[in-house]
């Protein structure tokens, strides 16, 4: 706990206090979309008594696009309703309102884009209970997307073990995402790229991704319920090891079986699919990524490239 504050006062010398970060707001994102009208970042203001800042009391969505489509968009959106009704709010969109605002937020550049949106519920009092009537606030912002480098993919990450200690329920995308912050600093301190989390000796999911382990040839995820998120790019590694006759179980995953893994992968839709080479300082299976992952690996490449031309969805 000690080296996360230091680390965190660290962090917080460096940029003033209520000042946002200068080059990810001036560099990468210009306008943004916030209730209802697109405007320059700098300008895109909400009230400090929005419930997503008071009490985090809102979900997101973090969404690729690849050669201007936006990828798995319905199996976002599903997830982003499912998100919503789990916390009793409505749809403040219909789908083809948010297909248009993505796609005019993405057109602003010919990069590969990773799409933020986060819907909270509104303005109000401040008071635990929902407010009788509010009005959502709908933010949704697109930067380029920054995918593994060649060399991380060539030698793998490191990751540590820590206690889950989050809420039971993971499956929504809440923005109320302090135990994660915290478990992934953790990750940053020990010089790690990720926590993954362990919670009754099973482990459930990364601090922002989800885990795969292979053992003799069969990969292994852990099945969706409400201790873990149900990534979207877990699912399509799912659906393309079941499409290429890959043996593929969704079974709880304790933790020795990590720690005797062959492999060990990471997921999600900003990483893709990145190999763990080191578990708690220990290397995994043969030290660097296995042949299952260098198979997946090209499968999302291929399904990438068919996506960017229009041929798969
Ligand atoms: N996070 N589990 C958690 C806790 C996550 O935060 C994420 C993604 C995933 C992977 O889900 P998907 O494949 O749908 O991206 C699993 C996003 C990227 C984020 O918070 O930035």
């Amino acid at each position: 706990m000690g080296s996360i504050a230091y680390t965190l006062a660290k962090a917080q010398s460096t940029q003033k206090e209520g000042q946002p970060n200068q080059p990810l707001l001036m560099n990468s994102v210009h306008q943004v979309y916030l209730n209802g009208e697109f405007v320059p970042a700098q300008s895109a203001t909400i009230s400090v008594f929005d419930r997503g800042f008071i009490f985090g009391d809102g979900v997101y969505e973090v969404i690729p696009a690849y050669g201007g489509r936006l990828f798995r968009f319905t199996q976002h959106m599903d997830r982003l309703d499912r998100s919503l009704t789990a916390i009793g709010l409505e749809n403040p969109l219909v789908r083809d309102k948010w297909n248009s605002v993505l796609l005019k937020l993405i057109s602003q550049s010919d990069d590969d884009q990773s799409i933020y949106l986060q819907v909270t519920r509104g303005v109000a009092a401040r008071d635990h209970s929902f407010p009788d009537s509010v009005d959502c606030t709908v933010f949704v912002y697109a930067q380029p997307l920054v995918t593994p480098s060649t060399k991380i993919l060539q030698e793998g990450v490191a990751v540590i073990l820590a206690k889950d200690n989050r809420w039971q329920r993971c499956d929504i995308k809440a923005v109320s995402l302090l135990p994660n912050v915290l478990l992934r600093q953790q990750a940053t301190v020990s010089g790690a790229s990720e926590a993954l989390l362990v919670r009754d000796g099973k482990v459930t999911e990364g601090a922002a991704s989800n885990v795969f382990i292979v053992k003799h040839g069969v990969v292994v995820t852990p099945p969706k319920g409400p201790a873990i998120l149900p990534g979207i790019t877990r699912d399509l590694i799912v659906e393309l090891a079941t499409e290429n006759s890959i043996p593929c179980r969704e079974e709880d995953i304790p933790v020795g079986a990590l720690r005797g893994a062959d492999e060990v992968w990471l997921c999600s839709s900003t990483k893709e699919i990145l190999p763990v080479t080191v578990l708690d300082g220990t290397q995994v299976g043969a030290g660097q990524p296995g042949p299952a992952f260098e198979r997946m690996l090209q499968l999302y490449k291929h399904y990438k490239d068919e996506f960017r031309a229009g041929r798969r969805n």
